[in-house]
């Protein structure tokens, strides 16, 4: 017997409930970004490893440990895309979209991480992601955070998630405070967990969103970013924060939260869910990104939307037969299954989902009608066809009314 076939570990199937959420998510993520003028954009699944490489980290957990990288025929290194930032950028370079700034973008679809799969995380997961480009203002940071924010509340989730927020400081202020972190780290040593011990030799900032049981209460006494930001960096995050609360929208300023990402300069944001504890969405700032990536200066910020993890705090709700009215059409005999057909065009021209099954007895069809709640019978043989006449039967009410062809569509119009 043929081997069962399966899917790759930690990648599933979206089908049902789960691609009616990222229908869903899309449909009203892409009409926000839209209002906020943000072009759409669709990138390439995977690219040449140097795009990720050094853009997110050499040292990056996404990079040393979850990247799926491979060398194609050419010989040439090749990465799946573990994430859109670095892609947009280099989309934008290439393409020479750096002038007439600012500009905004938006983009979704899979990305592919090697992470250890679990309930919320998946090798194959799915983002919808918005980048500005070319505006330093503090409110270029409130306008990606408000629009996530909005999308969040038409799917009606606003209130199961907490903001955080936190502010890195231009590079200068994150090299002070790396350094005075690694020495603090570094005299506590002994009692680092093995896995802050690794991040101490790479980047001790991450320690300080260390789960480690053993690393907290370390972690607890370490400096405080707060206190090496310099003034310009003070200000452009108070700015946000006071601009947030004009806006009302609620947020919880984290001062360990630093990403696991190393272009983020100044703002980092993450929206998590209170149910879960996992983020949801995630952003922050990133000006010196282009430049690094061999384009010009032009300062940046953005965010990711997780539409997986979206879907455990949305009610699962199936789009694909959202619309209510549905005609299923029971012809009897053969030539009235011909004649169906024809009439399942005509609905569908006028919008009306119809669904037609072939070669079935009408005792077997009414079933399928009922399992499926299909809201509308049409039923014809040879007579109603002859007297161009068809059943209405409501299947709500049950209730059954012939109707004069000509008078269908007003029929059903009044349904
Ligand atoms: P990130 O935090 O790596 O940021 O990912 C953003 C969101 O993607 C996470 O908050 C989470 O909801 C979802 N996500 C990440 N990994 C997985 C996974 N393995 N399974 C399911 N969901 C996952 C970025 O990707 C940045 N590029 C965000 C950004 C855009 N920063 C600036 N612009």
């Amino acid at each position: 017997m043929a081997q069962k076939l399966q899917t790759v570990r930690g990648i599933r199937d979206l089908v049902e409930e789960e691609l009616a959420t990222y229908d869903r998510v899309l449909a009203i993520s892409s009409k926000l970004a839209k209002l906020h003028n943000y072009e759409k954009i669709l990138l390439p699944i995977f690219e040449y490893s140097s795009v990720f490489l050094r853009t997110l980290g050499e040292e990056s957990d996404i990079v040393t440990k979850e990247t799926y990288t491979f060398s194609d025929r050419d010989k040439r290194s090749i990465t799946l895309r573990p994430e859109f930032t670095a892609s947009i950028v280099r989309s934008l370079i290439s393409n020479g979209l750096t002038q007439n700034l600012p500009r905004r973008f938006f983009t979704y679809g899979p990305l592919f991480r090697h992470e250890r799969p679990q309930q919320g995380r998946y090798r194959q997961f799915y983002q919808f992601d918005c980048e500005l480009f070319g505006s330093s203002s503090h409110m270029a940071d409130v306008e990606v955070i408000s629009l996530l924010y909005s999308i969040l509340s038409e799917l009606k989730v606003e209130s199961k998630v907490t903001v955080e927020i936190n502010s890195l400081g231009d590079r200068e202020s994150t090299d002070k405070y790396r350094a005075v972190l690694r020495e603090y780290f570094s005299d506590n040593i002994d009692e680092l967990s093995e896995v802050s011990k690794e991040r101490l030799k790479k980047n001790p900032l991450r320690i300080l969103d260390s789960k480690e049981e053993q690393d907290i209460s370390i972690v607890k006494g370490a400096p405080v970013l707060w206190n090496f930001l310099n003034q310009e960096s003070i200000d452009h995050y108070s700015n946000i924060c006071e601009a947030l609360d004009t806006i009302g929208i609620r947020y919880e300023q984290n001062s360990r939260l630093v990403r696991g990402l190393d272009y983020y300069t100044h703002t980092v944001f993450e929206f998590i869910s209170n149910a879960s504890q996992k983020a949801i969405a995630a952003g922050g700032r990133y000006d010196k990104l282009v430049e690094d990536m061999g384009g010009p200066s032009i300062p940046a910020v953005g965010f990711a939307l997780g539409i997986d993890r979206l879907h455990d705090l949305l009610k699962p709700k199936k789009t694909v037969n959202e619309s209510n009215l549905i005609c299923y059409l029971i012809p009897i005999g053969d030539d009235a299954e011909a004649y169906g057909v024809g009439l399942a065009e005509k609905l569908r021209k006028n919008n009306i989902v119809t669904v037609l099954d072939y070669n079935l007895s009408t005792k077997k069809r009414m079933k399928i009608a009922d399992r499926e709640k299909y809201p509308i019978c049409l039923i014809f043989g040879d007579e109603e066809i002859e007297n161009k006449e068809i059943v209405l039967r409501n299947m709500v009410t049950s209730e059954e009314t012939k109707v004069h062809i000509e008078e269908l569509f007003e029929a059903l119009g009044k349904l």
